[in-house]
């Protein structure tokens, strides 16, 4: 038997101490250090003592395409880059209620109907909840077979004997193992079963799905220790206000990141929603001022999306800036190149942007629209509803190119955008030829003469 040792551990960073401490060192975190019982180094890292792995040539090692499978839902495979890979672990973030279990409970579907049984192993509902669920989906299958079990070693049993091709953990933080004495949801046990089950299912070939909550904070429970153990993080986003669900690959060892799959809630499931870009801008408004198109490209989509301003005097001495859907900073920092630069008074206006739908976009070309949006509301001047902007701002006030201009562009095109402002530079390499009115633009003054005309 192995000595069994305690130490101190942050439960919101993984920080470990050797004594007890109000507040962590680490992350500055008060109250989150828990006793964890600590378990030999060899155990810990899951490997039994007689796979000792060898040194390999790189040549020497074959295959290299990884297998994938669909999972018959179109935008669900695209975030995955192009189906579950054999043996490769999934982990599902998102909100509580945003539809986990229920887009899982449908990949799950289609994928026992290509390769087999289906593993839904469940820690927070019942068999009953999960068949009214199913039933509201029209989901009938013998191939889906439900665990309710929390126990660890259990479950691994359990897939012993029924070799499922797709596992299913609803959700992590209510597993637990038998080698750690701390409560469920843990950073211990939440990391550690994470680890044993990836370990099984490599093993296994078995694809792992894992559900996991998300903090208040915003990072996965078990401090984002996960995101460093599996091999695809997908998180939910926008809110449960709108009816559209967002799932973005926030990392993919066998795809490409920041790609977005489009959902959207209906009585009867997750429908895929094939082009986004109608949708994000079906709602808009004709012939208000305060609102832009920009083409952002998330992952290797490019998406419009309408970014909305609205500028108006402050009546508290202190100006307020209200970002949703944008980097606060970047917002602030264009402000700032909007007054030295072009002369707007933005410094006693209250300011506040949105990105319509619920989407959140970091792309540094939607600066052109945050710019266009927020000198439309303040000049109170409506932007012609047929013009596309995109561009990075510098702190100069330069407009730099961006990439993947072409992608964007014909989408536009596809939408039905029959003018583009955009960055000079990328005006004059553009390769192909759009039917649209494009017009190359340097600096924030003629990006702001151009599309305030
Ligand atoms: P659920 O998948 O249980 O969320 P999570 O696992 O992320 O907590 O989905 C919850 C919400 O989705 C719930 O409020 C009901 C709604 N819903 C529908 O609108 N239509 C449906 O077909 C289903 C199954 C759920
Ligand atoms: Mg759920």
């Amino acid at each position: 038997m192995s000595k069994v040792k305690t130490i101190f551990q942050c439960q919101a960073c993984g920080h470990t101490s050797p004594k007890w401490l109000g507040k962590c060192p680490d992350c500055d975190a008060w109250n989150t250090i828990v006793e964890e019982r600590q378990v030999s180094g060899m155990r810990q890292a899951g490997r039994s003592p007689f796979e000792k792995p060898r040194p390999l040539v790189l040549s020497s090692i074959s295959g290299g395409k990884e297998k994938r499978v669909s999972t018959g839902i179109k935008e669900f495979d695209r975030v995955l880059g192009g189906g579950v890979v054999e043996g490769s672990v999934v982990l599902v973030g998102g909100d509580p209620g945003i539809g986990k279990s229920t887009l899982l409970m449908q990949a799950v579907w289609h994928l026992s109907e290509r390769t087999g049984k289906a593993l839904y192993v469940s820690g927070e509902e019942s068999p009953e909840q999960i068949k009214l669920r199913a039933e509201r989906l029209s989901i009938h299958s013998d191939n889906i077979i439900l665990l309710p079990e929390t126990n660890l070693e259990a479950v691994i049993d359990r897939t012993n004997s029924i070799i499922p091709c797709v596992i299913v953990i609803d959700s992590i933080q209510t597993m637990y193992t038998d080698e750690l004495s701390s409560a469920p949801g843990s950073v211990g046990q939440v990391r550690e079963c994470a680890f044993k089950l990836m370990s099984f299912a490599k093993r296994a070939k078995i694809p792992l799905f894992l559900i996991g909550h998300v903090t208040k904070e915003g990072a996965i429970a078990g401090p984002r220790v996960l995101e460093h153990i599996v091999d695809t993080v997908l998180y939910f986003e926008g809110d449960r206000g709108h009816s559209f669900r967002i799932v973005r690959s926030v990392k993919n060892r066998f795809g490409s990141t920041n790609e977005i799959g489009v959902f959207e809630m209906t009585d009867a499931g997750l429908l895929p929603i094939e082009n986004p870009s109608e949708l994000f801008l079906s709602e808009r408004p004709e012939g208000v001022s305060g609102s832009t198109v920009v083409a952002s490209i998330e992952g290797t989509r490019p998406l419009l999306v309408e970014i909305q301003a609205l500028v108006s005097p402050t009546t508290f001495g202190m100006p307020r800036r209200t970002c949703m859907g944008v980097d606060f900073n970047r917002v602030n920092l264009l402000v700032a190149v909007m007054e030295k630069i072009a002369g707007l008074h933005l410094g006693g206006m209250d300011i506040f942007v949105n990105v319509v739908g619920g989407i959140k976009t970091v792309e540094p070309a939607v600066d052109l629209g945050i710019v266009g949006a927020i000198a439309s509301s303040l000049r109170e001047v409506p932007i012609e509803p047929k013009t596309l902007v995109f561009g990075e701002v510098g702190l100069s006030g330069e407009i730099r190119g961006v990439n993947q201009v072409e992608g964007r562009m014909k989408e536009a095109v596809k939408i039905g955008f029959t003018r583009a402002l955009i960055p000079a530079s990328n005006a004059s390499r553009l390769k192909e030829h759009f039917p649209i009115e494009v017009i190359g633009v340097r600096n924030v003054d003629e990006f702001l003469e151009g599309i305030l005309a």
